[in-house]
């Protein structure tokens, strides 16, 4: 073949490759070029939408983000041991006292008299006007039941009269528990730390006949970890979504 066979066939081949490109081109020449265009939709709002609709990456960043939040144990038996009575008196001035005294036969105002409350029933001053929510209340007033109720009045007892929004701080209400026991004669003793709650050797009862986790083994929080739940790609995803973008070049 000669030469001029040659470039006859070359020139052909560059004509056709030429006009490939152009109608791939043409496209994105028709709706305004420029890469990712999705034509009249809107626009992806959030990094995970966008993610989604140029890498079909699809993941729900903020809902992964919620499940980390971590579940933490309050060692309340080691918060009571090392309480401090000073700042739990200082707390109960002020933020109990409007509504109770403490002091022995202490007179009733908009809450009950809490002298010798620990380890107590629930409702244990006879003839105040406990809630519908407290008769219906089961059990004593443990140290754990006294910091679930001191966290959140509400959340613990639904329905209590007892407006108080409760102690978000553990040591703050670790005090005030401590400070509770104090007024109380002959209270309780208090909850063995978490350390210190597996039996040394030889020993066998265990406070309270609470099961006791075997040495190394982590005694899981009222909940546990969820893992975190797969999530079903956004909705809509690129049903209609241009298919494979076609690169200019
Ligand atoms: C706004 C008033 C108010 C404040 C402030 C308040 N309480 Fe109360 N408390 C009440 C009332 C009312 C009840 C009775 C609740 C019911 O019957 O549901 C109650 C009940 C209780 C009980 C149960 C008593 C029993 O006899 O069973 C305890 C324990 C208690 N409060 C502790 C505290 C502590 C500790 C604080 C401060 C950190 C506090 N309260 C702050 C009004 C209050």
């Amino acid at each position: 073949m000669g030469e001029l066979g040659l470039n006859k066939i070359m020139g052909a081949l560059l004509a056709t490759a030429l006009g490939l490109m152009g109608l791939a081109t043409l496209p994105s020449l028709v709706f305004g070029g420029g890469g990712g265009h999705y034509g009249d939709h809107e626009e992806p709002a959030t990094l995970s939408e966008k993610m989604c609709k140029k890498f079909h990456y699809c993941i729900e960043i903020a809902e992964a983000a919620s499940t980390a939040e971590a579940e933490e144990v309050f060692d309340l038996g080691a918060a009571l041991a090392s309480a401090d009575l000073t700042r739990g008196e200082r707390t109960f001035a002020g933020q109990c006292s409007t509504c109770h005294t403490i002091t022995p036969g202490g007179a009733s105002g908009t809450g009950p008299n809490l002298h010798n409350i620990v380890g107590g029933p629930k409702m244990h001053i006879a003839g105040f006007n406990y809630s519908g929510a407290m008769k219906a209340a089961e059990g004593q007033w443990s140290y754990e039941n006294l910091d679930a109720w001191l966290k959140s009045p509400a959340g613990y007892m639904k329905g209590t009269s007892m407006s108080f929004a409760g102690i978000k701080k553990d040591a703050d209400r670790a005090n005030v528990i401590a400070y509770l026991a104090a007024n109380t004669e002959g209270a309780p003793a208090f909850p063995a730390p978490l350390a210190a709650a597996a039996p040394a050797e030889g020993e066998v009862v265990p406070a309270e006949g609470e099961a006791v986790p075997a040495e190394g083994e982590a005694a899981p929080a009222g909940g546990e970890a969820a893992p975190a739940e797969a999530t079903p790609p956004a909705e809509g995803a690129p049903a209609e979504a241009p298919a494979e973008e076609v690169q200019p070049t």
